[in-house]
């Protein structure tokens, strides 16, 4: 069967920052680690060139427009050229084909009774290029996605009849429980689709940069709505529309995209497919947002931190590493250069450098650079089965999008490794006249070094092939498979000494200001890191104390209307009447299930004004990969109780 995967095509409003080098680096290794295996894969990614945002940038930076989309699009290209990013077709969706491509889509739409023209008012963020109701603004004026201002739109538009989708979304969900990855998304999308959907305005007048109406309907003043020319550049890529080749890849096997356009990806782009009659990709990966300093990364805020300039410190495919490790899919990371280079020293240079040297050195020494593996099955069968049922793992994480996961259970190979080495200490046998028992576990190492490296190819490509070099194999679809599939040895190593392939990293190789850490206080948080307490900032006892945590019961609970996050409850902390607080758990709890339950809050919040509600406090809760839950006293307590 072949594999489709994509990322999400990159504005070209700014240059490309770590969270766009994030997705690329998930999708370029998954689509590695499929044409490793030898499936059929077509990977793909490119810019979106179209709508009112890009028409400003274009505006503002005094160029004509399409000259500022050819320079930004060809940046974002050039970097992953120079990162040597596996894609096969890097799409435009200012490319002729993708245009005739949508133009297709929108008339098969259109001429099967799911597009029609009606007249829209509402209120239009231009930064998200989404419209909102007046309910869902804040403060009745502001992006509840982004916070920024919104414009009142009135203007005649063609709609697509998303309503007449809401039971068959809804079905696909229940029936695929896998279409939204992590599972653990999938609710905020389900409860958004329950709520109801609005038809949806998929052309615009007020602006003239994007795809023009098909010749068949003639509506000049109308070009296509951004997002729903974008969403089909994942077919068009294929040819959708003209030349329909390369559509046997469709449906992608995967599609990754930020958590921030899961809705776009998650309900408009299958409800546009049903209408198509074309199947359904097989998941959505949402995944979470790197932030700097605690903060959101985007390129309209100008905090961003350039990937360039990252990889030319570090290395890509370090980078690379880092950040599949360091976050598990579907969660927020915060990038820190401390972090960065503790994974480099300890995992990359100590863990996987220092067994590389060690068998090289040992199989110089005690062999002349050539060991063989006969012995190996007689010395050490528990070191091969432990590496086997590691490896036979690994395929599982890869599928669910798991890198760090993935990684880390990979990295257990090399302590197996090292064990050996400890337990049998080759250099002791080798005194004693024990030369196959030594060669023994430096060829078990050899074969663990080769086995690990082409599982670690689609993560760290150049890296894994300079250790195939020195072991003197190829990485390549018949290595995985006598290797890892078959579980063979590799007969005969001819050992090449290569230059150390992680040089340990003594100080930070960037100015720290740019990838600070939060409340950065360098030597609290170096004090922090000898405790190994990476994440945390270390503060006195007193600071801990200026927050005031009460024991409370929940005594009402209601939905917030057209909020799919918020509830409002009514908390007795003991006081002369309950306190109001609006918590972002809807998507986990039910109002009813809150009721007559306790719940620990930070009380001496400033009160805070929540879609026009006012929040009088916090409730504590803990949130990972499997969804949030309230953190409650172990035995009911009397409300007001102070914790601490
Ligand atoms: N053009 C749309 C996507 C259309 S796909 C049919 C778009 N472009 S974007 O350039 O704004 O964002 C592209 C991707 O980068 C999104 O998946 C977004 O989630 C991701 N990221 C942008 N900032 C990010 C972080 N700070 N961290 C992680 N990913 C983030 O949206």
């Amino acid at each position: 069967m072949s594999k489709y995967i994509t990322t999400p095509i990159y504005y070209v409003n700014g240059e490309a920052h770590i969270g766009h080098a994030y997705t690329t680096f998930i999708a370029d290794s998954m689509a590695r680690y499929e044409k490793l295996k030898g499936e059929d894969t077509y990977f793909l990614t490119g810019t979106d060139e179209h709508g009112q945002k890009i028409e400003e940038s274009a505006q503002k930076s005094g160029k004509p427009t399409q000259e500022f989309a050819d320079e930004i699009s060809a940046s974002f290209k050039n970097l992953w050229d120079e990162f040597e990013i596996s894609y096969d077709k890097f799409i435009r969706t200012t490319d002729k084909e993708h245009k005739i491509g949508v133009q297709k889509a929108f008339e098969v739409m259109y001429n099967k009774g799911d597009i029609y023209k009606d007249f829209y008012e509402g209120h239009y963020c231009v930064s998200c290029e989404t419209f909102f109701t007046e309910m869902q603004l804040v403060d009745g004026e502001f992006c509840p996605d982004c916070g920024r201002s919104t414009n009142v739109i009135k203007e005649e538009s063609y709609f697509f009849r998303l309503s007449k989708y809401e039971d068959a979304l809804l079905k696909h969900y229940s029936d695929n429980p896998d279409f939204i990855m992590p599972r653990s998304r999938a609710n905020e999308v389900i409860n958004f689709v329950k709520g109801g959907l609005r038809d949806l305005s998929v052309t615009r007048t007020s602006f003239t940069l994007g795809v023009k109406m098909p010749e068949s309907i003639k509506d000049d003043k109308h070009v296509m709505y951004v997002w729903l020319d974008a969403l089909m550049n994942y077919i068009t890529a294929l040819g959708y529309g003209a030349a329909e080749e390369k559509m046997r890849y469709w449906p992608a096997s995967v599609q990754f995209v930020g958590k921030d356009i899961l809705r776009f990806h998650a309900i408009y782009w299958p409800a546009f497919l049903m209408s198509l009659d074309l199947p359904l990709p097989k998941h959505i990966g949402a995944h979470g947002w790197w932030t700097r300093d605690g903060e959101k990364m985007s390129k309209s805020k100008g905090n961003v931190i350039s990937p360039k300039q990252v990889a030319d410190a570090y290395g890509v495919e370090n980078l690379r590493y880092f950040m599949l490790r360091e976050v598990p899919f579907g969660q927020d990371g915060d990038f820190s250069q401390r972090a960065f280079i503790d994974r480099i020293n300890s995992e990359l240079s100590n863990d996987l450098g220092n067994l590389l040297n060690r068998i090289i050195g040992m199989s110089g020494k005690y062999s002349d650079f050539e060991i063989d593996s006969v012995d190996v099955l007689k010395y050490h069968k528990k070191e091969i089965d432990a590496m086997n049922l590691v490896l036979d793992s690994l395929d599982a994480f890869m599928q669910n999008f798991q890198t760090h996961r993935y990684l880390e259970e990979l990295w257990r190979l090399f302590s197996i490794g090292n064990k050996a080495i400890e337990e049998h200490a080759p250099w002791v046998k080798m005194k004693e006249n024990r030369k196959d028992e030594a060669l023994a576990t430096v060829a078990l190492v050899a074969n663990i070094l080769a086995k690990a490296s082409i599982m670690l190819h689609p993560i760290m490509p150049h890296t894994t092939n300079t250790i195939a070099d020195a072991l003197n194999f190829n990485i390549d679809n018949s290595s995985y498979k006598e290797l890892i599939l078959d579980k063979k040895l590799l007969k005969l190593f001819n050992i090449k000494v290569v230059p150390p392939l992680f040089p340990r990293v003594e100080e930070p190789l960037m100015p720290e200001a740019p990838l600070a850490q939060p409340n950065a206080n360098k030597e609290i948080a170096q004090e922090a890191e000898k405790c190994s307490r990476k994440q945390d900032n270390l503060i006195e006892i007193g600071q801990f104390f200026e927050t005031s945590l009460k024991v409370g019961i929940v005594v009402a609970a209601e939905e917030v209307p057209k909020s799919n996050k918020l509830l409002k409850l009514q908390v007795d902390l003991g006081e002369d009447k309950p306190r109001q607080v609006v918590a972002g758990i809807r998507e986990f709890y039910s109002a009813e299930s809150l009721i007559n339950t306790q719940v620990c809050v930070v009380a001496n919040l400033k009160p805070a004004k929540l879609m026009g509600m006012v929040s009088e406090g916090m409730l504590l809760a803990a949130k990972d990969e499997d969804g949030l839950c309230l953190i409650r006293p172990e035995k009911p307590k009397k409300v007001g109780t102070p914790i601490g």
